[in-house]
C-alpha cells in the first residue's frame, strides 16, 4: 500500500531562524523528504532568514549539510539535492530593527497566486517584533500564513499576551502553532480509530474503560538545551502541549465533522473540563522528579550547570474529567527524561469482565489493553485473552493483536514521514486541524498554572530518580493507591 502524494499549490515560504537548530534538524530536512516525495512543487520557494550575513549559496552549503546530517540521502538522491537546493534563497534581516526587510519584500514579489507563509523559528520574543515588521512593511497579504513554534508563553497570562500580539497582526484563521506531537502519524491513527471504526466507540467512556495511561519517556537528558529547560520543566515543555494534546484526541467528543473548527472546539470541551487538581492534597494526584547523576553521567543540575535546580525533568498525573463520558475513569500522565528506554504510548484499559465463568485453574487473565505506540515504532495492539494453544484443558492468556503499520504498508523499510513533513505541508494547503487554537493553549494553561504556583512554593522540591529507571517512587504509588500499576517503559 503506497501513500498518493497530491502536491501542494506554488508556495514562499520565509523561515524566520533559517540559520538555527530547528530549521538545520527539522524543517529542511522535511522540505526535502517532500521535494523527493514530489508533494513540493518545483518552482515552490524557501527563503531562510536571520540576523547572519549569508548569501544565497551560502545557505544552500547549509543546507546542504543539513540534508546530509539528517538525511543521508543515497547515492540516487543527489541530484534531487541539487534540485531542491536550487529552491532555497536567503535574506538576511534582524526582527528588531528595519535591517533587511525592504529587499525580503522585493524579493518575494507580488504574485498574488503563490500561497505566502511565514515560519517564526525564533525565540517567543521576536513574535511580536516580527509581525510588526512583516505588516510595516506591506509583506503581510490577507492569506499569508503564520505559523510559530512552542513555548506559546509561559503561564495563562504571557500566553494571553502573545496571543493577543499574534492576533493584532494575522487572523486566528491564519495563525498555526505548531504542536509536533500533533502531526505523529499515531496520534492521526488514533482520530481513525475512533471515529472512522463503529467497534471502540460504544465501549469508549467509563462504563467500559477502567484508566488511560498516557507515556511519553525519554532515555536522553536535557544535554546542551539546559539553558532554555531550566526555565521551563517538563510541565512546561511537555505536559502543557504534547501530552494534554493526546489526552484531548483520547477523550474528545466526535466531532461533526474532521475539520478545524470543529476538531479544535471539541479538544477545547476536554480542557475545560479537567478537574483542578486539588492544591491541598497535591503529592497524590502530581509528582515531580529530577535526574541524579549516575557513574559519570552528569545530573540534571550539572547539565543545566544549576547546583541548586528545582526544575523538574519528570511529571507523572492522575487527570480526571468532569463530563458524563469520563467521570470515574482516571488518566494518568507521565512524561521524563533519562528514563528507561524511548517510548511513547496511549493505552486504553477496558474494565475486566463482570463475572469469570473460568475455574480458578484456567488462570487469572490479563484484561483488555489497547494500546497505540507512537514511539520508537508506530502501532497499534489490541491485548486479548484466549485459549492457551493445545490440549492442555481450558488455560487463558493474554495475546496481543498486533498491527505494526511498517507491516500493513507492506514494507518493513517504509519511512514513516516526520511530523514536521505533514504539518508543513498543512500549512501550505490551509489545513488547520492539528495546529492549536489559542483558546485551547490557554485553556491548558489555566489548568496547569496552580500546579505550577504550588510546586513553585514548595520547599522539598522535585525528587530525585535514577537515570535509565522509571522515575521516582511517589510516580509508582500514584497508581498503587487506586490499586493499578504503571506498564513498563520498556521497547
Ligand atoms: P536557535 O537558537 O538554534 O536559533 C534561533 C534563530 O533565531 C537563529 O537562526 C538566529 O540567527 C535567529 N535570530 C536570533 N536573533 C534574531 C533577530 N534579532 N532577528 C532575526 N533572527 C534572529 O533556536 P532553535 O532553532 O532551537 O529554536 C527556534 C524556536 O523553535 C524556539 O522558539 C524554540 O523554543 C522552538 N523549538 C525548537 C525545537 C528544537 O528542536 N530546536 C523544538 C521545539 C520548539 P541569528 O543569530 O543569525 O540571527
Ligand atoms: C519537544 C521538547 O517539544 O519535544 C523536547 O521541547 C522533547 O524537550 C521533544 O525532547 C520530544 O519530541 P519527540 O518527537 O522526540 O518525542
Amino acid at each position: 500500500m503506497v501513500a498518493r502524494i497530491v502536491p501542494v499549490d506554488p508556495f514562499d515560504l520565509v523561515v524566520f531562524g533559517g540559520t538555527g537548530d530547528l530549521s538545520k534538524r527539522k524543517l529542511i530536512p522535511a522540505l526535502f523528504h517532500r521535494r523527493a516525495a514530489g508533494q513540493m512543487p518545483a518552482d515552490a520557494r524557501i527563503f531562510g532568514s536571520a540576523r547572519t550575513q549569508l548569501d544565497d549559496d551560502a545557505f544552500r552549503d547549509l543546507a546542504r549539510e543539513a540534508i546530509a546530517t539528517y538525511v543521508k540521502p543515497g547515492p540516487d538522491e543527489r541530484d534531487l539535492v541539487d534540485d531542491f537546493l536550487k529552491q532555497l534563497h536567503y535574506v538576511p534581516v534582524d526582527a528588531k530593527s528595519d535591517a533587511g526587510w525592504a529587499e525580503l519584500r522585493e524579493r518575494l514579489g507580488d504574485d498574488p497566486n503563490r500561497v505566502r507563509a511565514f515560519y517564526l523559528s525564533v525565540s517567543p520574543s521576536f513574535f511580536q517584533p516580527i509581525c510588526e515588521q512583516l505588516d510595516k512593511h506591506g509583506l503581510r497579504t490577507e492569506t499569508s500564513r503564520l505559523v510559530v513554534e512552542k513555548p506559546i508563553g509561559h503561564d495563562l497570562a504571557s500566553a494571553t499576551s502573545l496571543n493577543r500580539e499574534l492576533s493584532s497582526v494575522f487572523s486566528e484563521r491564519n495563525v498555526y502553532r505548531i504542536d509536533h506531537y500533533l502531526g505523529k502519524e499515531t496520534v492521526q491513527n488514533l482520530m481513525a480509530l475512533r471515529f472512522a471504526n463503529a467497534l471502540f466507540e460504544p465501549l469508549w467512556n467509563a462504563r467500559h474503560i477502567d484508566h488511560v495511561q498516557i507515556t511519553v519517556a525519554e532515555s536522553t537528558g536535557v544535554g546542551g538545551r539546559g539553558g532554555y529547560y531550566d526555565h521551563a520543566g517538563a510541565m512546561r515543555d511537555m505536559v502543557q502541549n504534547h501530552l494534554l494534546q493526546l489526552l484531548c484526541l483520547t477523550a474528545m467528543e466526535p466531532p461533526s465533522q474532521f475539520e478545524p473548527d470543529a476538531v479544535r472546539d471539541e479538544k477545547l470541551k476536554v480542557l475545560r473540563a479537567l478537574t483542578p487538581i486539588d492544591t491541598a492534597t497535591i503529592g497524590d494526584a502530581a509528582v515531580r522528579g529530577q535526574y541524579a547523576a549516575r557513574g559519570d553521567e552528569p545530573s540534571y543540575r550539572d547539565e543545566a550547570e544549576n547546583p541548586s535546580s528545582a526544575t523538574e525533568t519528570f511529571v507523572a498525573l492522575k487527570v480526571e474529567i468532569a463530563n458524563w463520558r469520563w467521570t470515574g475513569t482516571p488518566f494518568y500522565l507521565r512524561t521524563g527524561k533519562k528514563l528507561r528506554s524511548r517510548m511513547s504510548e496511549i493505552a486504553v484499559r477496558f474494565r475486566d469482565v463482570p463475572h469469570s465463568i473460568f475455574a480458578e485453574r484456567a488462570g487469572t487473565f490479563a484484561g483488555n489493553e489497547l494500546v497505540m505506540r507512537l514511539q520508537p515504532d508506530e502501532a497499534i495492539t489490541l491485548q486479548m485473552t484466549i485459549k492457551d494453544p493445545g490440549p492442555g484443558g481450558m488455560r487463558l492468556t493474554g495475546v496481543p493483536l498486533d498491527m505494526s503499520f511498517a507491516q500493513s504498508l507492506g514494507s518493513t523499510d517504509y519511512r514513516m514521514p516526520d511530523a514536521y513533513e505533514r504539518l508543513v505541508m498543512d500549512v501550505i494547503r490551509g489545513d488547520q486541524t492539528l495546529f492549536m487554537r489559542g483558546d485551547e493553549v490557554e485553556a491548558a494553561w489555566a489548568w496547569i498554572d496552580p500546579i505550577m504556583a504550588v510546586w513553585a512554593s514548595e520547599p522539598s522540591g522535585p525528587r530525585a530518580y535514577d537515570p535509565g529507571s522509571s522515575g521516582p517512587e511517589d510516580a509508582l504509588m500514584l497508581l498503587h493507591r487506586d490499586g493499578r500499576r504503571w506498564r513498563e517503559i520498556a521497547i
